[in-house]
């Protein structure tokens, strides 16, 4: 079982393959963009499980590929990785006619997608995510950065990919902990912009998780159409892409406060943002407690965190949060932007939001 979905950008153009499987094609599905020697950039831990395979799959097409292996961590997201990359790449001798593979998740897509978008001023690149973050966020949409002392994702460009390879099989070997995280970005485009698919995860979201094929197929799948639909709208983020940052005002701001650390991976910053995201829309007489309601029990009922109490280790204090908050990339004229909701499937931007309401939040 295997969907297509096309990001719709004019000439930019691409298709997202998703399904069980999709990888062990790769080599016919990348053939038509493949020419000379094709670096495939990935980590060691990914490199372990599937890099074998998949560069067999490439070769058995005739694709000439090149295994570029770099260490696994978001750490790896720095002008010092950026360098060694461009190196490697370099010595493969890709050039502009060429492509550069990316296997693995967000780490390793952004980077590698940094390194096609600036090499040789521009390579065509292709994302073949394998975690469900990467999958139905990271690789889709051609946001690609690293990160500085300053900050994350502060050094980056939008460079597009030509094509995405979804396998879903791939997933099985993913950590529990990370599969969840890539499910809380899951529940986030339920909770942004569809009602019904939201009640579908209800229902199916342990099926998803559990790896049955068409519950996970449909939920990458459904997640990827989507963000293509936002992406073909609005690829610079000027308006509607912006829902896409559902819970990731708070998130990052419980990310910084625990040191980007094991504390809190970025998708449990995600549902604790999100779940906050709702419970301020409730405070602010935006949306009921019901629907609120719903979306807290459906992350603890598949395990997620889904408060600021759920986080291990001391609790960040309010004055820390609302102090990263500030810092964030999305700050406009001294104003929080935050996306708020009217109900699950309903969200909105907004910089309306007063500070008194958002300490009581925060101190909740
Ligand atoms: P990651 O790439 O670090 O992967 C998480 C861990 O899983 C790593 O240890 C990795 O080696 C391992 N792994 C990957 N695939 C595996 C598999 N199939 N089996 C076993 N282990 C596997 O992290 P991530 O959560 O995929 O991505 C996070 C990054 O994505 C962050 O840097 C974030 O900023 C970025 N991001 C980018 C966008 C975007 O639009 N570009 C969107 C969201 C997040
Ligand atoms: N991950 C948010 C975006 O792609 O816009």
């Amino acid at each position: 079982m295997s969907e297509c979905i096309t990001v719709k950008l004019d000439a930019r153009s691409y298709d997202i393959h998703v399904g069980a499987g999709v990888a062990a094609n790769a080599g016919k599905l990348l053939l038509p963009y493949a020419h000379g020697p094709v670096p495939v950039v990935t980590d060691a831990n990914v490199a372990g499980l599937h890099l074998d395979s998949f560069a067999d799959s490439l070769k058995s097409a005739g694709i000439d590929a090149r295994p570029i292996v770099l260490d696994a961590g978001e750490s790896t997201k720095s002008f010092r990785w950026l360098e060694r990359l461009c190196s490697a790449l370099l010595a493969v001798g890709v050039d502009r006619g060429g492509l550069i593979v990316a296997l693995g998740g967000g780490v390793i897509g952004d980077l590698t997608g940094f390194a096609a978008a600036v090499l040789k001023r521009g390579i065509d690149f292709a994302q073949v995510p394998t975690t469900l973050l990467a999958q139905v966020d990271s690789s889709v949409g051609g946001k690609t950065a690293i990160n500085t002392t300053e900050g994350k994702n502060l050094v980056g460009v939008f460079h597009q990919p030509r094509i995405v390879l979804a396998d879903t099989a791939l997933l099985a070997t993913l950590p529990r902990r990370e599969l969840l995280a890539g499910y809380a970005e899951v529940a986030k485009y339920g909770a942004l912009g569809d009602g019904a698919f939201f009640e579908w995860l209800e229902v199916n979201g342990a099926k998803a998780l559990a790896g049955e094929d068409a519950a996970i197929v449909h939920a990458v799948a459904h997640a990827c159409r989507m963000k293509a639909d936002i992406v073909a709208r609005d690829e610079r983020e000027s308006n509607v892409r912006a829902l896409l940052n559902l819970g990731h005002t708070f998130g990052h701001a419980l990310e910084a406060a625990t040191g980007f650390s094991d504390r809190l991976l970025h998708g449990e910053g995600v549902a604790v943002g999100t779940a906050l995201a709702f419970r301020l829309s409730v405070k602010l007489g935006l949306c009921n407690g019901q629907d609120a309601g719903r979306f807290t029990r459906h992350l603890k009922a598949v395990g997620l965190p889904a408060s600021i109490a759920d986080i291990p280790g001391a609790r960040p204090s309010v004055d820390t949060l609302l102090e990263h908050m500030a810092h964030d990339k999305k700050v406009k004229d001294g104003k929080l932007t935050f996306v708020l909701l009217r109900g699950i499937g309903q969200a909105f931007v907004t910089r309306d939001v007063p500070a008194d309401i958002l300490r009581e939040i925060l101190a909740e």
